[in-house]
């Protein structure tokens, strides 16, 4: 990576103002965490920090308050949370830029760790306001931005305040450049790619950055059907984008044209309701009947995929395969990921759905990278430059 990381600044007794991606699912009910892997993620910067006696100011995001207070948005239980991690206390402040926050981050000694309120509690952040990044530089005289999975936002917290400070990448952004960049620039090939997911739409730019890169690119998920229906065949009531059909068109063309092999479900397990309890069956072709629809990729399709993925040696995956939501419908996401356990490839999952599949299933520590980003991870992937990284210090 050509930006500055924390370990190309010196940082023992300075003040660092580190941007982190706190954005944790949490329990809609009890407000508890659903998954710590953000948190995790973030842990090996604060260590670092804290091993070379740095003063530590994290901010981040939870949530979406619409720049209000709301105490439902509180960062309290990822204070918590990391304190557990790290077995040490971490002060959470009350607010943002307020008094609490100026008092916490202007005695804060070295290898302490403060982390002010949710930066969304302010308008001015996502605004990407020069003031408000002017205050919360003035906290810091460093800027160490590790948030990955909002490095696609130029807000005040992920870009703004780097015009203020010396500004570096912390570890995890370090490692998932280096994850979804350059090992998918020099890919050890065979590399094969595998994108789930409704909507063709949400994927265009992926696809077609891909298209440049893969040998072969695998398609399930809703998505798989807009392209069926492309192609002319009977979808049933399958989800389709019926404006994206001469799209998937160019698509497959294009595959064609660089010699892409580009692979849809050949088999299908289909629902006559978008339900888990309603009357299901197999199909064995590209055809789903009247009154059916597609919401999973078939089984032979699923040992086809997995053939594939066996003799690869980068992959790549992104989207789940079928309505995970439904346990009957898991199946061939829950097949794809373990047969990406058990590869020797180098497996990469972009964040969002196949992740959350991935962590669920126990599987985690068998991939080599997982992404925490979501739509960072999918703009990274489309080839778009993300604010959050532009602002860094060049080495
Ligand atoms: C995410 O969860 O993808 C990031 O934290 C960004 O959140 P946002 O979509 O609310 O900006």
């Amino acid at each position: 990576m050509n930006k500055k990381t924390i370990r190309d600044i010196d940082v023992s007794g300075k003040k660092v103002l580190v941007r982190c991606d706190f954005n944790v699912p949490l329990d809609k009910e009890t407000g508890e965490i659903i998954d710590n892997r953000r948190i995790r993620a973030a842990i090996p910067t604060i260590k670092y920090l804290l091993d070379n006696n740095a003063k530590i100011i994290l901010c981040s995001h939870l949530g979406r308050p619409k720049g209000e207070f709301n105490l439902k948005y509180s960062l309290r239980p990822v204070a918590e949370e990391l304190s557990k991690l790290l077995n040490k206390e971490v002060k959470l402040a009350k607010d943002v830029i307020g008094e609490d926050a100026v008092n916490l981050s202007s005695n804060i000694k070295e290898g302490e760790i403060v982390l002010l309120e949710n930066v969304r509690f302010h308008k001015e952040e996502e605004e990407n306001n020069p003031e408000f990044a002017k205050k919360l530089a003035s906290f810091a005289d460093i800027y160490v931005n590790d948030a990955f999975g909002t490095a696609h936002r130029a807000h005040a917290s992920t870009a703004g305040v780097a015009d203020y400070l010396p500004a570096v990448s912390g570890f995890l952004i370090e490692k998932e450049l280096e994850f979804l960049g350059s090992s998918l620039e020099n890919p050890e090939r065979p590399f094969v790619a595998i994108l789930g997911g409704a909507k063709v739409s949400d994927k265009i730019g992926v696809i077609e950055n891909l298209l440049d890169k893969v040998d072969t690119l695998l398609i399930g998920g809703g998505m798989a059907y807009t392209f069926y229906k492309a192609q002319g065949h009977n979808i049933g009531t399958s989800i389709c984008e019926e404006d994206k059909l001469e799209l998937a068109n160019e698509i497959l063309e294009k595959a064609k044209q660089k010699e892409v092999k580009l692979l849809l479900p050949i088999d299908n397990h289909i629902s006559s309701e978008y339900s888990n309890e309603a009357e299901d069956r197999f199909v064995e072709e590209q055809e789903i009947p009247e009154g059916f629809m597609g919401l999973d990729i078939g089984p032979k399709t699923i040992n086809l995929f997995c053939e594939i993925i066996k003799d690869a040696k980068t992959v790549l995956w992104n989207g789940p395969l079928g309505v995970t939501e439904f346990t009957k419908f898991e199946e061939g996401t829950k097949k794809i990921a373990k047969a990406l356990a058990e590869s020797k490839a180098v497996t990469i999952i972009g964040g969002g759905d196949s992740a959350a599949a991935i962590e669920k299933m126990g599987l985690a520590d068998k991939m080599t990278h997982i992404s925490t980003g979501g739509g960072a991870s999918l703009e990274f992937l489309e080839g778009k430059i993300l604010p959050g990284i532009a602002c860094l210090n060049n080495k």
